[in-house]
């Protein structure tokens, strides 16, 4: 029985790691950024009182979220430049790219949604769907968060590293914007615990 549920663990754990080599061969940035954003959706999901398989879940949606940019070009990836248009909406469809490529496995079907919705806004503002507040899955609403905190006090090609205070306050002014409030609550009091 233990080692039925053991081969199963395994089995998706080695699967999430074949994938995050995918990105780590085509983007090394990205899939930093996919792990410093892991670390982080973990911690805050365990504030959230999420365990076992849900915490291993959000683990992994975590390091696969950005998954979908390596079918978006390097020139559009690596444009230290703003974006045009065009380009933008090229890559607005890294979620769903990610979705389709991680829906059909075994046991990701979560994953796969927080990959789908973790460019959604709490308010609807979002993308690819435009669904708000609880439509967006849990993971998702956690992931979010992480993502953004982890973008803004990383130095990027576009944009020099904020502070973590002043990305705090960047998540704490979008509560209920583009954050779930009650998750943003809970991030600010996981960092001031840390910064103590
Ligand atoms: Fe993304």
């Amino acid at each position: 029985m233990h080692s039925k549920v053991f081969e199963k663990i395994e089995m998706k754990l080695e699967t999430a790691l074949f994938l995050f080599k995918a990105i780590a061969n085509y983007d090394p940035i990205t899939a930093l950024h996919c792990c410093n954003t892991s670390s982080i959706a973990v911690n805050l999901a365990g504030k959230l009182h999420l365990s076992g398989r849900k915490l291993n879940d959000v683990m992994i949606a975590a390091q696969l979220h950005d998954i979908g940019k390596i079918k978006i070009p390097k020139q559009i990836l690596n444009n230290p430049g703003k974006l045009t248009e065009n380009e933008f909406e090229t890559m607005k469809k890294h979620p769903e790219i990610g979705f389709s490529i991680v829906k059909d496995l075994t046991e990701f079907h979560d994953i796969a949604e927080a990959i789908l919705y973790h460019h959604e806004k709490f308010n609807g503002g979002g993308y690819p769907t435009g669904r708000s507040s609880q439509e967006i899955p849990l993971y998702a609403r956690i992931l979010s968060i992480a993502d953004a905190y982890e973008a803004m006090i990383s130095d990027r090609i576009y944009h020099k590293a904020l502070t973590e205070e002043k990305a705090l306050q960047v998540i704490s002014e979008e509560k209920g914007i583009q954050f779930d409030p009650e998750i943003v609550t809970v991030f600010i009091a996981m960092k001031s615990v840390y910064h103590v």
